[in-house]
């Protein structure tokens, strides 16, 4: 070993004790006669004091060294002098009075701070990841990424699932993306596709009767890319036998709440999770991956709306749909030009228009709007208890159709929530979403989608409305949010040849074309396949959410960019025309799509 401790391990207790230390360079100070190194290695920094009487030939090189250079250091651990000590570095009552030092590489200066964590430009970050990685808070997001996954074997393991490794070249997995394809140089024409998700290879492994699985598993999935997103990311995939939709969301809970409390310092707010209906959480919240840490609920005012004088409200009404709204606290006092904002953001995801009512703070008033108007002292009254606004609040409104509605306030409450500050970063708030819809319906193809996947299972009861009304079916499905995102998504599974045929008709699979595509899985179907059930937690957007960071390249080593790129290696790249013959592929130009 080139060196006999940790930078960051070293306290008082070893002072007197002679070592060596090796990493890099992380400041440098030259006094008269005296050079100050922070040395810098995974664990943390120690401060090298490196004296010309006493060492000069340290002394001379140290002179020299710069920022990032790996050197080796060894000498005497001796406490700071009083009035020296750093209380904000763990190492702060030590230093190392160097004796001898050796420059085991030099660096170029590298392209931005590594001993700062500053805004960096991502597109440098990334092209240099190698570097940015050295920055302490990226290290600190790897060893808690780290943590929670040797949390989750451990955890699992201990009850009694069995971690199995599934293959990456497979067929298609339909998650509701595209497919990342390998094209096969021995079967020309043809072509693997990368997982989706293991769900398949999953509910085979509860055929094959192992009753309790686990994966910590790459997917891949060529979509759209979203801060939350990324083309390639890791699920804790898992999968049981014999277990109802309970017993899988009991286990997360309880593995999400030991996680929560044992790798970090978050305040759970919502304990046990709030178990709320797919039809609940969009009238309340807009979204089906609410942000609980704060209020501000949606509220309906069809009755009162619609008994208005106000055309746009009356009309909505009469159409069938409905007028919601919001109470931001204390807005009342927007000005012209924040309320053009907020009409602008409330437009940019649907809506017509933005009606809005503020809360005069005191006797006056009570209510100062553009529309107020059209509406009875009474009516103006009921709408403000409603919705719960106190004086200085400023009531926001929409009026559309349901999806709209939601969209609307939905982004609204986000914006003002953190314009607010009422997103707390030291709070993480779960719930559970039940109850989907089985299906949703694609108007465009004139058939039935899948809300989940093709395997979720309807709710038993629900199983006869396959036949006559599939809209109304409800599927055996369970999400998990947190902070304003979705962070797991499960399911009990058909377990029952007939009905997941059933479920490829609705979807519009014709039988051939089913067997083609999922054959295997029919035929399993016919071999005693147990009740099972399963979920899949995100990894990077469960770290992302433990660490506070707002995205998950934050928490992934090597990311791609939103482009889908890596910058750092240059991928994807073109290939050798050779490589391309041997895998019977030839480019043409296409027109983009
Ligand atoms: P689902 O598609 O809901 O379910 O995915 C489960 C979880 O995986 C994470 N996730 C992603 N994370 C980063 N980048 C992406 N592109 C991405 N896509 C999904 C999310 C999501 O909640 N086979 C089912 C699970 C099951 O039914 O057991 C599945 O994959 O956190
Ligand atoms: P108008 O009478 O059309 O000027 O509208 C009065 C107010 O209602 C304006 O602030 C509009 O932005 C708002 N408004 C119009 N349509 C809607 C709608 N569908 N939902 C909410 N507010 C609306």
């Amino acid at each position: 070993m080139l060196k006999t401790h940790q930078c960051g391990e070293l306290r008082l207790e070893h002072a007197g004790q002679q070592v060596t230390l090796a990493g890099w360079v992380h400041r440098w100070r030259d006094h008269a006669g005296l050079v100050f190194l922070d040395l810098r290695d995974r664990s943390g920094i120690m401060q090298l004091k490196v004296d010309q009487a006493s060492a000069p030939q340290a002394h001379a090189l140290a002179r020299d060294v710069r920022s990032e250079w790996v050197i080796q250091a060894t000498g005497t651990v001796v406490a700071r002098p009083a009035g020296m000590v750093n209380p904000d570095l763990p190492t702060g009552e030590v230093e190392l009075e160097v004796s001898a030092l050796t420059v085991l590489n030099r660096a170029k200066t590298p392209p931005f701070y590594i001993n700062k964590d500053e805004n960096v430009d991502e597109t440098l970050r990334m092209r240099y990841r190698y570097l940015d990685l050295r920055r302490p808070s990226m290290q600190r997001n790897l060893i808690l990424r780290h943590n929670v996954i040797r949390f989750i074997r451990n955890y699992l393991s201990d009850r009694g699932f069995i971690e199995i490794e599934t293959p990456i070249l497979f067929k298609t997995t339909p998650e509701g993306a595209r497919d990342y394809l390998v094209p096969s140089r021995i079967h020309p024409g043809k072509f693997f596709a990368l997982p989706q998700s293991p769900q398949q290879l999953k509910q085979l492994l509860m055929v094959a009767g192992y009753e309790r699985y686990f994966q910590i598993a790459r997917c891949f999935r060529d979509e759209d890319q979203r801060g939350d997103r990324q083309p390639e990311f890791t699920q804790l995939d898992l999968e049981m036998s014999f277990v109802e939709r309970e017993d899988v969301m009991n286990l997360i809970e309880d593995m999400m709440i030991r996680i929560v409390e044992e790798l970090t310092d978050l305040e759970l707010v919502t304990r046990p999770f709030p178990r709320l209906s797919h039809d609940e959480v969009l009238r309340r919240f807009g979204t089906d991956k609410p942000d609980l840490r704060y209020g501000m609920e949606i509220v309906d005012l069809s009755d009162i709306a619609g008994a208005s004088g106000f055309r746009v409200f009356a009309d909505t009404v009469a159409a069938g749909n409905p007028v919601r709204a919001i109470a931001a606290p204390g807005c009342a006092s927007y000005s012209r030009k924040q309320m053009d904002e907020l009409a602008a953001l409330a437009q940019s995801a649907g809506a017509k228009g933005l009606a809005w009512m503020a809360v005069e703070p005191g006797e006056e008033g009570p209510v100062r709007s553009p529309i107020a108007k059209y509406f009875s002292a009474e009516q103006l009254q009921a709408i403000v208890e409603r919705v719960g606004a106190a004086p200085g609040d400023l009531i926001l409104f929409a009026a559309d159709t349901a999806p709209v509605v939601c969209a609307v306030l939905d982004t609204l409450r986000r914006t003002l929530a953190s314009r607010l500050g009422l997103a707390d970063p030291k709070k993480i708030a779960f719930c559970w979403i039940i109850d989907f819809p089985l299906f949703e319906w694609n108007a465009d193809e004139q058939r039935w989608d899948p809300s989940h996947h093709l395997f979720t299972a309807p709710m038993w009861e629900d199983v006869a409305l396959l036949d006559t009304d599939p809209g109304k079916a409800r599927g055996q499905q369970y999400d998990l949010a947190c902070n304003g995102y979705e962070i797991a998504g499960g399911s009990i599974r058909i377990h029952d040849r007939a009905i997941q045929e059933k479920i490829f008709g609705l979807i519009g699979l014709d039988v051939e074309d089913a067997k083609q595509r999922f054959g295997h899985m029919l035929e399993a179907f016919e071999y005693g396949t147990p009740p099972h059930g399963g979920i899949a937690p995100g990894i990077d957007r469960l770290v992302m959410l433990l660490a506070g960071e707002p995205n998950i390249r934050e928490v992934i080593a090597f990311p791609k960019t939103q482009q889908a790129a890596d910058l750092m290696a240059g991928a994807p790249s073109e290939v050798d025309p050779q490589q391309l013959a041997e895998l019977h592929i030839c480019i043409v130009d296409s027109p983009r799509g």
